[in-house]
């Protein structure tokens, strides 16, 4: 008998650059950091869903079609056109392994969701950042333009509004980007995780163009962190072709109902985004009051970016986060973002927990 297995034989050239990483969980501190949906109304909708939900329906395979049927209706796309995933996390890696297989080539605005800058590694994909914070809109649309331009076909990825300031970048550059991308034979995915909190609305990209795929979590806007689910939009080829992939038999009944279920009554759920877009606002407004030298970033989304400006503001500030149990994304010690700091809005009660904190600052 041999004395050893070659696994090597079996895996992944590559597959050594990805690091697999257990949540580690955060125990009796509030997670602020992680950009889920803070609203216990939500709460209050899965329990009267559950009311009603018939558990038959665990014992059968999902028809996807009749829920595919119906939010294709909402959303106002052609059933060919939406796609409903577990999440897109798991999804990222799917696209890209599906269409940058041949390309081999990602041209990315930078820095993003660190799938993004992972999954490439292990494919061989070459990666061509294109940075745009402390930038304007204006200098980094520029930029990014020339590297689309000057580039042989890849895939291009945007997320608007960004996971790491919270701006979003206007709709004409958005457009531009993507008629750029359309003549130079690029696919553009746009990550939307963000844009419920928002004024955009990129969706009818989609029937201006071929080459578009749209990617939106659902984890952030409805809640869904936890149960594992997205949405994507994009041409009907590109949809039918990732479809081919068997990604959509991951999804159970009890999560496709409930996905139903929430946008049936859409204006609840409205209402809790409203909700936290006011919460954010006003804690917006609230440090632009108290700390005029600091810089505030226009977020868009259901956090805000801070940068406090000195070492001594940022120590003393998380050590009140600290004190007050509450875990927030420390964007300093990622490195690019010196003494900044992001923080998750929530429901009014986690406002209050804010003050608290601010308080003893
Ligand atoms: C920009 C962006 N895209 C995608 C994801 C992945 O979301 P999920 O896997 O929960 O669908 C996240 C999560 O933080 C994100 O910030």
């Amino acid at each position: 008998m041999k004395s050893k297995f070659i696994y090597q034989n079996h895996f992944k050239a590559n597959h050594s650059c990805l690091v697999f990483k257990e949540r580690a969980g955060y125990g009796d501190y509030l997670n602020l950091k992680s950009n889920e949906l803070h609203h216990l109304k939500m709460d209050a909708l899965f329990k009267k869903f559950l009311k009603g939900y018939d558990p038959s329906l665990n014992r059968k395979y999902p028809i996807h079609t009749i829920y595919k049927k119906e939010l294709a209706d909402f959303y106002n796309v052609d059933y060919n056109q939406l796609m409903i995933v577990p999440g897109t996390n798991f999804l990222i890696h799917q696209v890209l392994e599906l269409i940058t297989s041949n390309t081999k080539s990602l041209i990315l605005q930078s820095p993003n969701y660190l799938s993004y800058h992972e999954y490439p590694m292990v494919n061989n994909t070459k990666v061509i950042e294109v940075n745009y914070l402390q930038k304007t809109e204006d200098e980094f649309f520029e930029n990014f333009l020339a590297v689309i331009d000057g580039s042989e076909p890849s895939t291009v990825v945007i997320t608007n509004p960004n996971g790491f300031t919270g701006e979003m970048i206007k709709y004409d550059h958005i457009e531009s980007i993507a008629e750029h991308c359309f003549k130079q034979n690029h696919i553009l995915i746009i990550d939307e995780a963000y844009v419920e909190f928002s004024k955009l609305d990129h969706l009818k990209l989609i029937s201006l163009f071929p080459n578009i795929l749209i990617i939106r979590t659902l984890s952030k806007s409805f809640g869904f962190a936890g149960l594992r689910i997205g949405l994507i939009f994009g041409s009907q080829e590109i949809v039918s072709y990732l479809r081919k992939f068997g990604i959509e038999n991951t999804l159970s009944n009890l999560i496709l109902e409930y996905l139903i279920f929430l946008h049936r009554d859409f204006q609840a759920v409205k209402k809790i985004q409203c909700d936290i877009v006011t919460s954010r606002d006003k804690f917006i407004r609230f440090l632009h009051d108290k700390y005029p030298d600091w810089h505030i970033y226009k977020s868009q989304t259901n956090f805000v970016a801070v940068d406090v400006r000195t070492q001594e503001n940022y120590t003393k500030l998380l050590k009140a986060f600290d004190k007050n149990k509450i875990v927030i994304k420390d964007l300093d010690t990622d490195s690019f973002l010196n003494h900044h700091i992001r923080i998750t809005m929530g429901d009014k009660n986690i406002f209050s927990q804010l003050m608290k904190v601010f308080r003893d600052f």
